[in-house]
């Protein structure tokens, strides 16, 4: 095996499950550890031990190992995660960053969960933050795209590759954001990635514990049915176009933008989770998703999924094309 983020995270296939709050959930986490690749448990918002509860529901159901998402915020859960995860003997610990990292802080808690045998997995949206998690440890470097699914990217998944490839050389860098086919796996690798993080491709998997209805509505939605809102709130984000999406489009719109954002923030606060559980997929709930959408034509089976994106992705590499000039 010389792929170097297999080596580091000890997997198959250099396929990373996003962390998706409440949506990766034990059983998809599962899924894509078994098949090979490394699951995430979306446990940016959960209280230290409901995370810890997930863990062993993740425990019983594979013995590969998978990660466990933590947001490196200044927040109040921070502490007590720190304390009570690197304890537990985790994997990979995954870290999505909230704010621009600085390197104290940071290599604070990198050095925690290292010092409790984790593997940091840092995804990051922007240059600034990739280097500040290769100065302090991290062990495999995931760069975001705007394309992708949940918060905070500005900046193409092409374009912050390319960027970061540039400076960041000792740690394996993947790519995420828009990815759901095996010829863009293969475009980002030719491109330096070693790698591929995909989030909406895994909620529009038989093993993912959404609403049918929510798996559904990312098969049927096309390029221009992903639309971005939220620019308001400073929290912008995908989702598909349904009447619950053109209310709060019509906030932005209609408001200047300190007042949009406390009534966007009322209006969809708590929908994305409405959608995933109920299946209200129109009127009160939020379809959160990637700009993907596009390239999602079905549901697919997690193991299929893995396998056929590497492999696939590996025999357009061994074939691979020329301009023809
Ligand atoms: C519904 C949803 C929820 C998400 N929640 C989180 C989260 O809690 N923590 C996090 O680090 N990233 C979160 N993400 C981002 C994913 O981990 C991943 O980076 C992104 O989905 C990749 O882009 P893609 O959806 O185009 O594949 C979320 C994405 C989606 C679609």
């Amino acid at each position: 095996m010389t792929n170097r983020v297999c080596k580091a995270l000890n997997i198959k296939y250099p396929i990373v499950q996003g962390a998706m709050a409440w949506n990766s959930m034990p059983e998809l986490v599962a899924a894509v550890s078994n098949a090979g690749g490394l699951g995430v448990l979306g446990s940016g918002p959960m209280p230290a031990d409901i995370a810890l509860e997930n863990i062993e529901k993740i425990r019983a159901m594979t013995d590969k190992p998978f990660g466990v998402n933590v947001f490196l915020d200044a927040g109040p859960m921070l502490e007590e995660k720190a304390e009570k995860l690197s304890k537990a003997n985790i994997p990979v610990i995954y870290i999505d960053t909230l704010n621009i990292l600085t390197p104290d802080f940071t290599k604070k808690y990198y050095d925690i969960f290292k010092a409790g045998g984790s593997k940091i997995l840092a995804k990051i949206n922007c240059l600034e933050d990739a280097i500040v998690a290769e100065q302090c440890g991290a062990d495999v470097i995931i760069c975001k795209g705007l394309e992708g699914g949940g918060h905070k990217s500005k900046i193409a998944a092409g374009i912050l590759l390319t960027e970061v490839l540039e400076h960041v050389k000792n740690t394996p860098i993947m790519v995420s954001g828009g990815i759901a086919t095996p010829k863009q796996m293969a475009g980002y690798v030719m491109m330096g990635a070693e790698g591929i993080e995909m989030g909406t491709a895994f909620i529009a998997t038989e093993e993912s514990p959404v609403h049918e209805n929510y798996k559904t509505g990312i098969v049927a939605a096309k390029d221009i049915d992903a639309v971005y809102l939220g620019d308001c709130t400073g929290e912008a984000s995908w989702q598909v176009k349904n009447q619950k999406a053109l209310r709060l489009d019509a906030i932005e719109a209609n408001n200047v933008r300190s007042v949009a954002a406390e009534l966007f923030k009322k209006e969809a606060a708590g929908s994305g989770r409405i959608a995933a559980q109920t299946g209200d997929t129109q009127i009160n709930g939020s379809i959160m998703c990637g700009a993907t959408v596009a390239l999602i034509h079905k549901i697919s089976n997690v193991d299929t999924l893995v396998r056929k994106m590497c492999e696939e992705c590996e025999e357009i590499l061994a074939k691979s094309t020329t301009l023809g000039i």
